[in-house]
């Protein structure tokens, strides 16, 4: 039997960063003022990640490059690495991406590449918890309720068929 599935997600679209909650907005800010810590001399694309965890702390990742292209790091997963690091029992609720050209923020919504998709993944299960999206560009945020909605037919531990606690 032949079958054609649809898959389909719903996200919040706002036309001003402005619009979003004051939590959210304090993570965008968060996400904006780290990324002009990037060190991208090669891209010249600065990306800032800004992590909420329960306890209400905020955790911050840029995007470090390395003139070996493969060794740079997204911003996304550089604050994932601090946060599960320094705060492992402390769940990630949130994560706010921002990014800029020489032309400063970008007017549209950033979008994390597969491999971060991958990893907030991971991290999702490793919580137990969805942990929400906020894209944030200067004239278009999106809201994104979980990962699987990013990052359908998602590999992950099920297909290693690795049951952890
Ligand atoms: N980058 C991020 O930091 N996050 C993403 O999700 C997309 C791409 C960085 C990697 C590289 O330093 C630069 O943006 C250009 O690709």
């Amino acid at each position: 039997m032949i079958r054609t599935n649809n898959i389909a997600f719903s996200y919040t679209e706002y036309e001003k960063t402005e619009e979003v909650n004051k939590n959210d907005m304090e993570l965008v800010i968060a996400a904006r003022e780290i990324a002009c810590n990037a060190y991208a001399p090669y891209s010249k694309f600065r990306v800032g990640a800004a992590v909420r965890l329960g306890s209400g702390v905020i955790v911050r990742g840029a995007n470090i490059e390395n003139a070996a292209f493969p060794s740079g790091i997204c911003a996304e997963r550089s604050a994932l690495s601090n946060s599960i690091s320094n705060h492992h029992e402390d769940k990630p609720i949130a994560i706010a991406i921002a990014a800029m050209t020489e032309n400063g923020f970008t007017d549209d919504s950033p979008s994390p590449c597969g491999s971060c998709r991958q990893v907030i993944a991971e991290e999702e299960l490793r919580i137990g918890t969805k942990i929400r999206i906020i894209l944030s560009g200067k004239n278009k945020t999106l809201i994104i309720e979980s990962i699987s909605d990013l990052l359908p037919l998602q590999f992950n531990r099920k297909n290693l068929k690795i049951n952890l606690p």
